[in-house]
């Protein structure tokens, strides 16, 4: 099943059941929230989750791009990505938990055919400030899904304060085998999709207080349910790598481990300048920044007259349509070569710095301030200079 229709097949699904299709936003979150980049589809909604009227009702469905700086070093196994899709449903204060939990059951078996053998399921046990949660608990009981009961694991919160609650996990079997184990015990689980009960909102001191309204919020990973779907092994492998796949490796000869890197942070970084960012030394800047020049890392290990002005048009081009970016493909071209330029001037710097006899025994933590202070080079790339 093609990515394109597992989208039109859940926002359809949910559609039919009321919901109103959003449209989702930027990676830039909106003013006020605590994260750098939208982390999960219901950053856009928390206004709505604490309790303000949504113009198009209670019931919503969209489809957002993600980023996750946390997956960062993750990049390279066979399920995480830094910029992926969720698609998403809500209840903002309409029906509860286990009327969202029977819809994605029903939605991943019958509309979307996943074999109800290989789910699995997680469920908030309880800890000392709020109970367990008996109610999804008794729906996964009635549809006949295995559950494991976790603490930590099983609660979600956006960050340190804001809405949160318990949430109950889908996971899908990946292996060859049959299913065996369990979730948090054999990571061949996959994690798909997350039905979060919102209903607390955590304040400043760590207390929780109930929110006005008791709200759902889901998330389910695309690219990872479209791997599982397409019987492919990663999410490198599912159709949306397509394009990339046939055309970066003619272009840079890679190990399956580094290519994974240079295509999920290339792609990545298409999408991020594609939202308005641009290379800096904070906060989402930053970001864009360590992704770009780890792909150049990565290609220069082998060939350091390689290139980010190799890249095809086309993948730019197909990126940016994918995620619905008007953006002239050529500016975004131009902001990744202009920081390759820096980039390689940066490291000639470097090299040349670090050849001074100062610098030829073992650096110490003044060496490091010095070369960062007085010459802009990270300890990343000085140690990363060491090793040429
Ligand atoms: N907010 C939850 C998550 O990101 C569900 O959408 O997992």
């Amino acid at each position: 099943m093609k990515t394109e229709r597992i989208v039109r097949t859940f926002v359809e699904f949910f559609e039919e059941r009321g919901h109103h299709r959003i449209t989702g936003s930027t990676l830039s979150p909106p003013s006020g929230d605590p994260v750098l980049f939208t982390t999960s589809g219901m950053h856009p909604l928390t206004p709505y989750l604490l309790g303000r009227p949504h113009p198009l009702g209670r019931r919503l469905v969209n489809v957002q791009r993600c980023l996750r700086t946390t997956d960062l070093e993750e990049v390279g196994d066979d399920t995480h990505l830094t910029v992926f899709e969720m698609l998403g449903s809500w209840s903002l204060g309409d029906y509860e938990g286990p009327q969202s939990l029977d819809w994605g059951h029903r939605l991943l078996t019958e509309g979307l055919g996943v074999d109800p053998s290989l789910l699995y399921v997680t469920v908030f046990a309880g800890d000392e400030q709020t109970g367990p949660d008996t109610d999804s608990l008794r729906l996964w009981e009635e549809r006949g899904v295995p559950v494991e009961l976790t603490v930590e694991d099983n609660w979600w919160s956006n960050g340190p304060v804001g809405p949160c609650g318990p949430d109950s996990e889908i996971f899908l079997w990946s292996g060859d085998t049959p299913p065996r184990s369990t979730p948090t015990r054999d990571d061949r689980w996959v994690e798909v999709w997350n039905h979060v009960m919102m209903r607390h909102r955590r304040l400043g001191d760590g207390s929780l207080v109930p929110l006005p309204q008791r709200s759902v919020d889901t998330g389910l990973g695309l690219e990872r349910l479209a791997c599982l779907l397409q019987g492919k092994s990663s999410v490198f492998d599912c159709d949306v790598f397509e394009p990339w796949r046939r055309l970066v490796p003619p272009l840079w000869p890679l190990d399956e481990p580094s290519l994974r890197v240079v295509l999920d942070h290339l792609r990545s970084s298409v999408v991020v300048v594609g939202d308005g960012v641009r290379p800096s030394n904070t906060g989402q800047g930053y970001v864009l920044r360590r992704l770009v020049r780890r792909v150049l890392t990565v290609l220069w290990r082998d060939e350091p007259s390689r290139t980010l002005g190799d890249v095809p048009d086309d993948l730019v081009r197909h990126t940016l349509d994918h995620f619905r970016q008007a953006v002239d493909p050529e500016e975004v071209r131009r902001v990744l070569l202009d920081e390759e330029g820096r980039f390689r001037r940066l490291m000639e710097r470097g090299r040349h710095l670090l050849a001074r006899p100062r610098f030829q025994g073992p650096l110490r933590d003044e060496d490091f301030r010095y070369l960062h202070d007085t010459h802009g080079l990270p300890r990343e790339l000085v140690l990363n200079l060491r090793e040429e």
